[in-house]
């Protein structure tokens, strides 16, 4: 496809700022020249700063992995579009399925989110994906629907291309079970025609991951699906080498 590869790290609540700097240091010399994949990461909040400053001219994009639905005001713990955008960040995960389950983010929540992303000029990550039980009555395509018609319902249509979507089966998130490579691209194929469904040209150029339990021995597999166009890694994005060979196998 004409798609552009994009390999995201997702690090969760994991490294200090000491840690991140580490980690980075030793990913950008792997990574940080590689011009024909899309490469972020997404370090805690407290990292942001040093991470930008330290990937700035390199090819590592850096997100957050949540950001507030409003610009300001009365929402102790919040982070803002527009303190990310302050330090440079380039896009934000919005809807991780850890924020929706244990921080109870709602599709309408979703909804405001994404569109406040682009407006301030970050690329939104909206993550999607069903649970165990989801999968096995059947609604897995019901609940993608859901997610996806709502969370991109208020993308003004001539920016729909920008959102990335990324799929990931929440049974696969960390458990090390990876949805094959025939079932991923089955859901991802659904998500893409989701977004053709508002506009066909959008979907069309939409990039859309693949998470869950992704690492460099599947990653290849995964990636040579014809809808699949990267990966929203967690665990194996905290090792360098092991990130830099997922990107290897996006190229
Ligand atoms: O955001 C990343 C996903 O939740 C996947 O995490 O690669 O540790 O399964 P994982």
């Amino acid at each position: 496809s004409d798609r552009k590869p994009f390999i995201a790290g997702n690090w969760k609540m994991n490294n200090t700022i000491a840690e991140s700097e580490e980690l980075i240091q030793a990913l950008l010399p792997l990574v940080g020249a590689v011009e024909d994949v899309d490469i972020v990461v997404a370090p805690p909040f407290l990292a942001l700063q040093a991470i930008v400053d330290s990937a700035r001219g390199s090819a590592v994009g850096v997100y957050a992995q949540n950001m507030a639905e409003k610009d300001a005001g009365a929402c102790t713990g919040e982070v803002s579009g527009p303190m990310l955008a302050e330090i440079d960040v380039h896009g934000v995960i919005l809807g991780h399925s850890e924020r929706r389950q244990l921080f109870g983010e709602t599709d309408r929540l979703l909804q405001l989110k994404v569109p406040k992303a682009l407006e301030f000029g970050l690329i939104p990550i909206l993550c999607v994906g069903e649970t165990e039980e989801e999968r096995e009555r059947g609604d897995t395509e019901r609940k993608l629907r859901h997610q996806v018609q709502e969370g991109l319902e208020k993308v003004p249509l001539e920016r729909l291309h920008e959102v990335v979507v990324a799929y990931e089966p929440i049974w696969a998130i960390g458990t090390g079970l990876t949805a094959t490579p025939e079932q991923a691209q089955d859901a991802v194929a659904f998500v893409r025609a989701l977004v053709q469904g508002f506009d066909k040209e959008a979907g069309n150029r939409v990039r859309v991951l693949y998470g869950g339990s992704m690492k460099a021995e599947n990653a290849a597999d995964l990636l040579a699906q014809p809808d699949i166009d990267g990966g929203l890694i967690g665990g194996a994005s905290l090792d360098a080498e092991s990130f830099a060979a997922i990107v290897e196998a996006a190229r």
